[in-house]
């Protein structure tokens, strides 16, 4: 049977604590992959400790927001930590997103849709007056034009995602129950998969706490 696929998020500035995630999430009953977020990557050892890593999944969670020049040179300055994915925010426009394209190589560009943190109510504050759901359905639109590699959206818009696009789907906004935090548009894992996420990503309710007890609960989840 195929594994399920999982991005664990590595947020934090301290390397023993992402070494502490690496190891304790090592298992045969999940594909896991590990995400970079801004926290780590900008952290004064991290940048190393990516470049040092062996036989791991990797994404450099850059979430580029930027003219297309500086995205386009930023994806070349980190092209020696040979990151398998690499995200882009979606609003950088076509531009960007074909320009990146063209530099991305071997690295799949991943267009980052509306952020799972955001409800209709926070679009409005910024000035976006369409619908949370049309949004996405344009920008994975784009995306599709861009010829990206992969969709980062919430579980929640998969269906509207997969009409244009047909590509890799990755969701972040995975609880387990009411507890979101800081996330707005959350499914469980179970409910991501069966709307035909490829790839959850899943940070806090990971590794925050007993790591391993973490990953039994979610594999037990998945049965
Ligand atoms: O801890 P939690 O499971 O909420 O972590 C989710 C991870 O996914 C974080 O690293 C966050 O930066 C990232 N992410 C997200 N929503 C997006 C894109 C990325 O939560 N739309």
């Amino acid at each position: 049977m195929k594994k399920n696929k999982i991005f664990v998020a590595c947020d934090s500035k301290n390397i023993q604590k992402v070494k502490e995630i690496i190891q304790k999430t090592q298992n045969s009953k999940l594909k896991i992959g590990y995400k970079f977020g801004l926290e780590f990557l900008n952290s004064k050892n991290g940048r190393k400790f990516i470049s040092k890593l062996k036989n791991k999944i990797t994404f450099g969670d850059y979430k580029l927001a930027d003219i297309p020049n500086t995205c386009v040179s930023t994806i070349k300055a980190v092209r020696d930590l040979k990151f398998n994915y690499l995200t882009i925010h979606i609003s950088s426009g076509l531009n960007a997103l074909k320009a990146a394209k063209k530099v991305s190589g071997k690295t799949k560009l991943i267009g980052v849709t509306i952020l799972t943190s955001l409800d209709n109510k926070s679009l409005k504050e910024i000035g976006f007056n369409k619908d949370l759901n049309n949004i996405v359905l344009e920008q994975a639109k784009l995306a599709n034009k861009a010829k990206l590699d992969a969709i980062v959206c919430s579980p929640k818009e998969v269906n509207i995602v997969k009409k244009v696009f047909k590509k890799e789907i990755i969701t972040p906004g995975i609880r387990f129950n009411s507890n979101a935090g800081d996330q707005k548009r959350t499914l469980t894992p179970k409910q991501a998969y069966k709307n035909g996420s490829d790839w959850l990503v899943i940070g806090r309710p990971i590794t925050e706490g007993n790591i391993k007890n973490n990953l039994r609960n979610l594999i037990n989840h998945l049965k």
